[in-house]
């Protein structure tokens, strides 16, 4: 399928480091080293921390049917890890431009993924996916799969790239709970020009709704385009550090979910879900080492921005690092004002 890992835009410091590991905390308070075999795609343990032992989880897939446990038996975005062909700087690779719809017909398996409202195309090159909402439409020129059903109905499935999302490299990197689907309504923090966003907004379904929040009015203008025929986003061009600027506009949600990699991206959330998220909702939060302290380890960084969190009533449930899609960068999921046990 050929996707090239993306030179990256707006919001980011460059510099990288490398060797990222996963940390997890326990249910129970205290850090255990993050551990694992997660089963797939190489690269990078996998921090736990999520109450309970449910450790061993394998990644990518979900664990049905096939192993994609080697290395480079990925499927999908096998060839493209960090630095094979097309690293950072690397020209845009997004599968030809309008990404085009590619035949799958009967040739194309297409799975649900234990992650409702996600989907696996099984064919030559496996990969995740959505069930396109605007079927005939690529957003960011991803490529599009039509599967011919069993009464003859077609459903039209977009390509998620993990090298392209944050969300998308969680989901392969095996995180347990992305605390959204359909039905769901979410505050998507950092929307850019809307390529996760586009995907959330294909989970979450009619039913759901996606508020994005984009302060650059360049990206904002891709966004507000992708808005107009996906009528479950509404795009909000503002400085999500100022969520009641928006509060005309954003109703209570169940789940905060933020990429703005920004130094006081915690406070950010913790200001937002103050004003928006439920009570027992959740908050995921892509974390960028990187943009919060370039001198210290990542691992370090995403602790202290647990602890961050957790002073904000946020209670850490899970951490996932990104490897091999992301490097230095973890995925943490929490609950806000988890209800008291009984
Ligand atoms: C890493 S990019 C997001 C990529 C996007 N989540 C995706 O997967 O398609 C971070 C984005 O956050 C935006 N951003 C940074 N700080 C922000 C703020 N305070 N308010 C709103 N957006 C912000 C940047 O302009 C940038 O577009």
């Amino acid at each position: 399928m050929g996707f090239d890992r993306p030179a990256r835009g707006g919001g980011f410091r460059g510099g990288d480091r490398g060797g990222s590991r996963g940390r997890g905390f326990g249910d129970r308070g205290g850090f255990k080293a993050g551990g694992g075999d997660r089963g797939g795609f190489g690269g990078g343990d996998r921090g736990g921390f999520r109450g309970g032992d449910r450790g061993g989880r394998g990644g990518g897939f979900g664990g049905r049917g096939r192993g994609f446990g080697s290395p480079g038996g990925r499927g999908g975005f096998g060839d493209r890890g960090r630095g094979g062909r097309g690293g950072r700087g690397a020209p845009r690779g997004r599968g030809g431009r309008g990404g085009g719809g590619m035949r799958g017909g009967k040739t194309v398996v297409v799975e649900p993924h234990r992650h409702p409202g996600i989907f696996v195309s099984r064919g030559k090159e496996d990969a995740l996916c959505t069930i396109n909402s605007t079927p005939g439409d690529s957003v960011y020129g991803e490529k599009r799969i039509s599967v011919d059903g069993e009464n003859g109905a077609k459903t039209e499935y977009r390509i998620w790239n993990p090298f392209r999302s944050k969300l998308a490299a969680a989901v392969m990197a095996g995180i347990e709970n992305i605390w959204l689907g359909p039905g769901s309504k979410v505050l998507y923090l950092g929307a850019a020009s809307g390529t996760t966003v586009s995907h959330v907004s294909d989970v979450v379904g009619k039913e759901g709704l996606v508020y994005a929040v984009e302060f650059s009015h360049r990206s904002g203008r891709d966004l507000i385009n992708a808005a107009k025929k996906r009528t479950n986003i509404v795009p909000i061009i503002e400085d999500a550090r100022h969520p009641q600027k928006y509060r005309m506009i954003v109703d209570m949600v169940d789940v905060i979910f933020a990429d703005v990699a920004q130094p006081d991206q915690a406070r950010i959330v913790a200001l937002n879900a103050h004003h928006y998220l439920k009570n027992g909702g959740h908050v995921v939060i892509s974390i960028k080492a990187n943009c919060i302290d370039s001198t210290a380890q990542p691992e370090a960084v995403f602790a202290e921005e647990v602890k961050k969190l957790q002073s904000e009533k946020i209670k850490p449930l899970e951490q996932v690092t990104l490897e091999p899609y992301e490097r230095d960068h973890a995925v943490v999921a929490g609950q806000y004002r988890p209800p008291a046990k009984k």
